[in-house]
């Protein structure tokens, strides 16, 4: 159901913004391990190498550019809002897609935060909640994706190209948002 202030597409910022956070994550996913060493090395008192502090850096800056998007991006949501679940979709499948959301809106604020406790402050749990993160991201990406591919696929709707064309702003109105 659509209340009439709920608009019926993402915006261009909202589209960007996802996909450029996404593709930010999946990097961080793939090569986050890279930053170990000299996080190793940091919490041995050495002195790491300069590839392996160039490798920090790269993930560092890369999260908090996550956080800072994140910021954004809730703003806009919470400004805008999101379009609602497509028609089709069951009670069950809305429950999990939008508990996923959730736990994809967390990852993207509590990495960078766990992380900024863990390289900045040394607070050794939190690097081992970062680090517990990554399946979470995994299983929850997993999911998503899966559920976008079914969507657009199985089910026929149009949830995967309101993430690719930008809708409109409300019952009324046309063109971008
Ligand atoms: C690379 C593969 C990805 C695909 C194919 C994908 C696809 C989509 C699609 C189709 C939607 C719209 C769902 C709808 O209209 O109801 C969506 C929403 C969303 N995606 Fe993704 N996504 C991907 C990666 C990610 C990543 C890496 C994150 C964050 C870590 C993410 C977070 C979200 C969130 C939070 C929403 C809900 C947006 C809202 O309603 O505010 N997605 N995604
Ligand atoms: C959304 C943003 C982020 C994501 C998705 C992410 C993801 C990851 C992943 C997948 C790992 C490897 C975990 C493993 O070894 O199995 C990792 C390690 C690490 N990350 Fe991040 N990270 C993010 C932001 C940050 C930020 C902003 C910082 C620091 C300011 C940071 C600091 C660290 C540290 C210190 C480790 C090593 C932890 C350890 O080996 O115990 N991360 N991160």
């Amino acid at each position: 159901m659509r209340n009439e202030h709920q608009p019926t597409g993402y915006s261009a910022a909202q589209i960007l913004l996802h996909w450029l956070i996404a593709l930010l994550v999946l990097f961080q996913v793939s090569f986050g391990e890279d930053i170990a060493p000299a996080y190793r090395a940091m919490r041995r008192d050495e002195t790491a190498g300069a590839d392996d502090l160039f490798n920090a850096d790269l993930h560092i800056y890369t999260g908090l550019a996550i956080l800072a998007l994140a910021c954004l991006r809730l703003a806009i949501r919470l400004i805008r809002g999101a379009p609602p679940a497509p028609e089709s979709e069951g009670i069950l499948l809305r429950w999990v897609a939008a508990a996923v959301h959730l736990v994809l809106y967390a990852v993207i604020f509590l990495m960078p935060v766990t992380g900024i406790l863990a390289w900045y402050l040394g607070v050794g749990p939190a690097g081992e909640i970062h680090e517990l993160g990554k399946a979470v991201i995994i299983i929850a990406l997993a999911l998503h994706v899966a559920g976008a591919l079914w969507q657009h696929f199985i089910a026929k709707s149009d949830a995967l190209v309101r993430m690719l064309r930008p809708g409109t702003r409300g019952a009324g109105h046309t063109g971008a948002g």
